[in-house]
Parts: C-alpha cells; sequence; structure tokens
C-alpha cells in the first residue's frame, strides 16, 4: 500500500484527477469502479473537459435499495450531477446497481456477471467511511463477500443524511462486495478531513479485521492511499 498526503483537498483532488486521466489515456476502453460521497465530488470536477471518456466502462460501488434513479438522494443523480452528464460517457457503458429491482438478489449477480462480462475492473476509486467502510461494506463484512443486498449502520445513514431532504436514509442498499473490489487491478482510496483521522490513523496501522472493512486493502498488491 503506497501513501501520499496532500496539504488540502484540493491538492488531493487534482492528484486524483490526474490518476483518473492519465488512467482513461493509457487505456480509453478503461473499466473503472466509481464512488459517491463528498470526497470525489473535487476529482470529478477536475476531470470533466481534460479528456474523452467515449469508450469508459464505469460501475459505481453502490446504490440504495427502493431509491429510484431520478431521487435526488440517489447515487445515480450524484453520478449525473457530478461526472455523467459532464463527460462524453456512452450512457450504455454506465452501471449503477438499480435498488428497485424486483428481485434484488438475481440484481446483484447481475451484475457482478456485468464486471465479469466486461472484463474485470481495471482501476478503482474509492472512498473511506468514517466507521472504515468501502462501498457500503459495513464492519463484520467478510473479505471474500461479492456484490449484495446490505443493511446500513446508523452511523452511516446519519453520516448520509444531507443527502435526503426529509433526512429519511434508506435502510438498505446494494454495494459490490470487498472480494469483488480487490480484484480491481488498481485501486486508489481518497480520504479527506477530520471526520476521517480515525479511520486514516487505523488503516495506517496495518492491522487486518473485518471489523475494520478497509484493511482489507493490505491484501491487494496495487493499492494507493490519498491523504488531506
Ligand atoms: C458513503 C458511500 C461510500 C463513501 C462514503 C464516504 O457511505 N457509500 O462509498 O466512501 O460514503 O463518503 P464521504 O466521502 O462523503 O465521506
Amino acid at each position: 500500500m503506497k501513501w501520499q498526503s496532500f496539504d488540502s483537498y484540493e491538492a488531493l483532488s487534482a492528484h486524483a484527477a490526474r490518476l483518473f486521466i492519465e488512467a482513461i489515456r493509457e487505456n480509453p476502453a478503461i473499466v473503472l469502479g466509481l464512488p459517491t460521497g463528498r470526497t470525489p465530488v473535487g476529482m470529478y470536477e477536475r476531470v470533466v473537459n481534460e479528456c474523452t471518456c467515449r469508450q469508459i466502462v464505469t460501475f459505481n460501488l453502490d446504490e440504495y435499495v427502493g431509491i429510484s434513479c431520478d431521487h435526488p438522494g440517489s447515487y445515480c443523480t450524484y453520478m449525473q450531477q457530478h461526472l455523467f452528464s459532464r463527460i462524453d460517457i456512452d450512457p450504455a457503458n454506465v452501471h449503477i446497481p438499480d435498488g428497485t429491482a424486483s428481485d434484488l438478489e438475481a440484481e446483484c449477480a447481475h451484475y457482478e456477471r456485468q464486471i465479469t462480462q466486461s472484463g474485470g475492473l481495471d482501476l478503482t476509486f474509492l472512498g473511506l467511511g468514517q466507521n472504515g467502510h468501502i462501498g457500503f461494506n459495513e464492519p463484520g463484512t467478510p473479505f471474500e463477500s461479492r456484490t449484495r443486498v446490505v443493511e446500513l449502520t446508523k452511523s452511516t445513514r446519519l453520516a448520509n443524511a444531507a443527502h435526503f431532504a426529509d433526512g429519511h436514509v434508506p435502510s438498505h442498499a446494494i454495494t459490490m462486495g470487498i472480494g469483488t473490489i480487490l480484484e480491481s487491478k488498481r485501486i486508489v482510496l481518497l480520504a479527506s478531513g477530520e471526520s476521517k483521522r480515525d479511520a486514516i490513523a487505523r488503516l495506517r496501522g496495518r492491522g487486518i479485521t473485518p471489523e475494520f472493512p478497509a484493511s482489507a486493502l493490505h491484501g491487494h498488491g496495487d493499492v494507493i492511499v490519498l491523504v488531506a
């Protein structure tokens, strides 16, 4: 695991955007795993207008259950706002789990199949939950887990309440599993701000336990952690 520290969120975002753009220039048909949350917003802002994204294929890490794509709090809306509506990506190459599917288990299996059929994730960007979650893999998640429906912890729902006008954060989500994420050839994790201090310190500590999901990344050979 390589660590890079930055003086500011802006500097972290600029570097993350550089990694994003360089990866697309090297492989215009790259398969990307993409995060949501506040942290990657600066990276997405800086990617816009920098390269053609015509052939890239994307898989988002997660989506809330029971929330449709046009709901303001959905990750689908987030991705449209921050990235997809601002780049020339082919909509057919965008994948976000469908939290409104009538058969959620089938949707999760389908998502895994789509990742495999696309050749697997080349590069996945991750955020970091205050409790160490990656995607929506909460503490206790087995490292071999695959895409599935999960129940969100109270702290995660609280942390994400701002995205729901009525404060009512869904109780469940679909998330790529830790096993799914670990199969990505390269991983870049972004963590910024006071609220992430403890989680960053714990990740630096190198203890590996399912009680701290991000620690699974110590078992991967190509991870860069960008911290500000
Ligand atoms: C949510 C997302 C995660 C993200 C985390 C951190 O829980 N499901 O993928 O990493 O939030 O978000 P933020 O960057 O807003 O702190």
